[in-house]
């Protein structure tokens, strides 16, 4: 009687603890070989320079592409944001050491409390997370809110 009292509990707070964790965004694999949306750098003086400055490169897997056609992202639409320093000398902008893989993924129940994105993004070309679904992640969210009616999703794919 009492073991089994236990072992509920136990499973009840399991469970609450599982709900709890904020649900985090798993590092996309293959993502290089998605198709490019389309690519900007951002200079010093930008005001967003001191946390995307370089030069960026967006990716996008087949739902996140069909979501760009479509105008709706479906559930497994994944969007990466591949940053790289820009290294700007004797009249060109080269590609430095990669800064950050930001990524995007939808899935409206797990990431319900963000627009139904998940946001993180890991440090260089690590596995290392520097946003946390849930902390930082509200951040990212906060300013995707701005483009809310386009599926919280800034860019446009050139047909
Ligand atoms: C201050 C505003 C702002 C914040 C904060 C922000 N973003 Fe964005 N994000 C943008 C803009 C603007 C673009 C479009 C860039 C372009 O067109 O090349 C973008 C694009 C993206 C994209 C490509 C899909 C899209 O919306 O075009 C991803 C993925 C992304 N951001 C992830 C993140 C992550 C992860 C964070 C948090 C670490 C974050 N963003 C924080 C403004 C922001």
């Amino acid at each position: 009687m009492h073991a089994r009292l236990l072992i509920t509990t136990l499973v009840a707070a399991a469970a609450g603890a599982a709900q709890a964790a904020p649900p985090e965004v798993d590092y996309p694999a293959g993502w290089r070989t998605w198709a490019h949306v389309k690519s900007m750098t951002i200079n010093p003086g930008h005001p967003l320079h001191e946390s995307f400055g370089g030069t960026h490169h967006l990716y996008a897997n087949a739902k996140a592409l069909a979501g760009y056609r479509s105008g709706r992202f479906a559930d497994g639409s994944v969007i990466v944001f591949d940053l790289l320093e820009a290294i700007n000398a004797d009249n060109t902008i080269t590609e430095g050491p990669r800064k950050v893989v930001g990524v995007m993924a939808k899935d409206a129940k797990r990431y319900a409390a963000t627009g139904g994105w998940g946001f993180e993004a890991f440090k260089g070309d690590t596995r290392e997370r520097v946003v946390t679904q849930g902390k930082a992640a509200s951040a990212c969210f906060a300013c995707h809110t701005q483009v809310k009616d386009q599926g919280y999703v800034f860019s446009k794919l050139r047909p």
